[in-house]
């Protein structure tokens, strides 16, 4: 299978992975021919990019990095909890259901063989907050896991990521969903929700409270240009500092309200390039190390002139995956061609294009 931006899929298409909207719905099954309507309606619904069969790929395997019965639960717990704090704030929060939600996160990580190829999903606009905050909690994991986590600490960390945004909700709607830039006011309310959430989180006593300083510090930057508070370096407890990157990465791989969202390869080096100013060096050596730059199934242009797709990672060099070519300078070749390109130092991906 292949990943396609959806502009070029073609009536016709078969989908490789079932198209999934924010309540865990299967709104496509796998298998389905894309109609020219199918294709409108996802469109309009904001999805991006859709998992293609594609014969010359077979080999290609590309799960989620959870399972979606896992993701469902997920979405479950923080509708749950979400609904919960609307009906009265001052109630504890339903915490045990995020705590079985996590934990069913990590066994699926960990029984995950190739997590680094799979961190790609699925998604659209409706439904951003439950989207970001379960993928933002995925790629927690995996670089707290990379990171030599205990089981424990992995749970601590990811209940915080999963519920990192929660103060969102006391801030208007409006704000949210503005698609136009946002003035100072707007944006400093913005920036309430980290207090809120640590505000809604500490008054828990089955939570750490490490976890609700996920929420009160993932907005902090490691050279103290973050909010709330604009402390810095280890002052900010390692979970806020782990969380920031993985918050950051997704956001920018994720499609928003108000743009586009860009190829994992372009947020990565967004992500490098803003090094340490705002991210923990450490940390982000390790997430240099354990992001797919190029997830498996992506379409790629070579500086050969040549085109293909990513068939699988190489876990010691994650910006040299291997790649298939099926063309050169837009001719179909007479038989496709494998490269390591681990092995060819020379051959450079210059593009993404997932068509
Ligand atoms: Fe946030």
């Amino acid at each position: 299978m292949r990943l396609a931006n959806i502009r070029y899929v073609e009536a016709g298409a078969i989908l490789a992975r079932p198209v999934i909207n924010s309540f865990g719905m299967v709104l496509l099954r796998a298998g389905v021919h894309l109609t020219a309507s199918y294709i409108e309606r996802l469109k309009t619904m904001g999805y991006d990019v859709l998992f293609i069969q594609d014969d010359r790929l077979a080999d290609v395997e590309i799960h989620g990095a959870i399972t979606d019965q896992t993701r469902k639960v997920a979405y479950k717990s923080i509708e749950l909890i979400s609904k919960f704090i609307e009906r009265d704030p001052k109630d504890s929060l339903p915490v045990d259901s995020i705590r079985r939600a996590v934990q069913q996160m990590i066994n699926d990580l960990l029984s995950s063989s190739d997590i680094l190829g799979n961190l790609t999903e699925i998604q659209g606009y409706d439904d951003y907050t439950f989207h970001h905050s379960v993928n933002t909690t995925i790629l927690s994991l995996v670089l707290g896991m990379a990171s030599g986590y205990s089981e424990r600490k992995l749970l601590e960390l990811g209940m915080g990521v999963l519920m990192h945004d929660i103060g969102k909700i006391k801030v208007p709607e409006v704000i949210l969903n503005k698609k136009t830039p946002l003035t100072e006011i707007e944006f400093e309310e913005i920036k309430k929700h980290t207090t809120y959430g640590f505000e809604i989180l500490r008054k828990n006593n089955d939570l750490s409270l490490l976890s609700a300083h996920v929420a009160f510090q993932h907005q902090e930057k490691w050279d103290g240009t973050g909010y709330p508070r604009g402390i810095k370096g280890s002052a900010i407890h390692e979970y806020g500092r782990l969380a920031a990157i993985a918050d950051v990465y997704e956001a920018l791989t994720s499609e928003r309200v108000y743009r586009r969202a860009i190829e994992p390869n372009e947020a990565y080096e967004y992500i490098v390039s803003q090094g340490n100013k705002h991210f923990d060096p450490k940390i982000l050596e390790v997430f240099k190390k354990n992001i797919a730059v190029y997830p498996s199934g992506s379409g790629i242009l070579l500086s050969n002139g040549q085109r293909g797709n990513v068939i699988k990672q190489n876990p010691a060099f994650p910006n040299r995956p291997f790649v298939r070519v099926f063309y050169e300078n837009d001719e179909t070749l007479t038989a496709p061609i494998d490269y390591n390109l681990a092995e060819y130092p020379s051959i450079m991906i210059i593009a993404v294009e997932n068509r």
